[in-house]
């Protein structure tokens, strides 16, 4: 990672403690998937689900298009194995992933980070990219960060 790389990640987590600060999550979601989208290039498109009677379900997302999964079974795709075990998912060819609910034509790679309250499962951040192989062990520690905040207050 290099020196600018880190600290976008750093300005990006700033912004969105500062939201979390200032606003309920009612509407600080909405602001935290635009800063995520907008912060990085290669974050095609971003949603957070959250777990609604045993089930993913889609709130706030940001991305040129609007998916046909708005609602996921725990379990099934990418999200939903995240969702079950609890542990982040990172697939760097979505083409080679059985478990991948196709979403948009475009779509490289994918990252699936859970947020939980202690160890239960409340939702969980969704990135795709464009490009294969976009999110490494930066991208991981970052976003879980950001699962971390966004615990505090869902
Ligand atoms: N690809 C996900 C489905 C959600 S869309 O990417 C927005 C999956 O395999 O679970």
């Amino acid at each position: 990672m290099t020196d600018g790389e880190s600290l976008e990640y750093k300005c990006v987590e700033q912004v969105i403690k500062k939201i979390l600060e200032t606003q309920p999550a009612s509407t600080g979601l909405q602001d935290i998937v635009d800063v995520l989208y907008e912060g990085f290039e290669k974050y095609s498109w971003v949603g957070i689900y959250l777990v609604r009677g045993g089930v993913l379900v889609l709130g706030p997302w940001r991305g040129t298009q609007a998916t046909e999964h708005t609602t996921i079974p725990l379990g099934k795709g990418v999200c939903g194995a995240a969702a079950k075990t609890g542990k982040t998912e990172r697939v760097d060819d979505v083409s080679k992933d059985k478990r991948y609910l196709s979403c948009f034509l475009s779509t490289r790679s994918e990252i699936v980070v859970p947020i939980k309250k202690s160890t239960v499962v409340i939702g969980e951040i969704d990135i795709d990219s464009d490009t294969p192989a976009a999110f490494d062990s930066n991208d991981t520690v970052f976003l879980e960060k950001v699962a971390d905040m966004l615990a505090q207050h869902i």
